[in-house]
């Protein structure tokens, strides 16, 4: 099987372990334990083809973060930025990740990753403080795919990396 190289990035709370455990082991973590860092593989099938999915789940909370960085940034294949729906600042924490991949990447001649912005926690419906619109927004200024996901409700977590394994495909 082809493998592809998943780094998950995001502000602490977002969600990206949740969603890792939900695509990794189907169940939903209700508990907050903040990641110093994790790495798994699960391998899909996709269009008829073999993948393994080499993910990395990293550290969103400052105090933790700093340890992936250098190992693996700039051999990913792709990366899944998160936010959560109801914090407007975890959107914002965005753009200091995305600045992580962007000087990663910054090599003359060096492939661009492929890149998925993924709104998560979206059946927290009521308390939503950042629009679908302003998301795709986000996500389409730096060249990313959107999604909006529920890891607890497992809306949109086979998708996410569907989308992400297409792209990494097509690339
Ligand atoms: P760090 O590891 O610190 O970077 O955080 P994280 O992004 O991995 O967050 P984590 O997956 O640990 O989730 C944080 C909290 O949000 C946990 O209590 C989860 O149960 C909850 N959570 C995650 N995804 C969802 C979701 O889709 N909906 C709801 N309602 N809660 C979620
Ligand atoms: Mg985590």
């Amino acid at each position: 099987a082809e493998s592809v190289k998943i780094v998950m990035l995001g502000d602490g709370g977002v969600g990206k372990s949740a969603l890792t455990m939900s695509l990794i082991r189907s169940r939903f973590v209700d508990e907050y334990d903040p990641t110093i860092e994790d790495s798994y593989s699960t391998t899909r099938t996709i269009d008829g083809r073999n993948y393994t999915l080499d993910i990395s789940d990293t550290a969103g909370q400052e105090e933790y973060r700093g340890l992936w960085a250098s190992q693996h940034l700039n051999t990913a294949d792709a990366f899944i930025l998160v936010y959560d729906i109801t914090s407007h600042e975890s959107l914002e924490a965005l753009d200091y990740f995305d600045s992580l991949i962007v000087s990663a990447f910054d090599v003359e001649g060096s492939k661009k990753p492929v890149k998925i912005v993924v709104g998560n926690k979206c059946d927290l419906a009521s308390d939503r403080r950042v629009t679908s619109e302003e998301g795709l927004g986000w996500a389409r200024s730096r060249g990313a795919g959107f999604m909006e996901s529920s890891a607890k409700l497992r809306v949109n977590v086979e998708e996410t990396f569907a989308l992400l394994v297409k792209r990494v495909v097509e690339a």
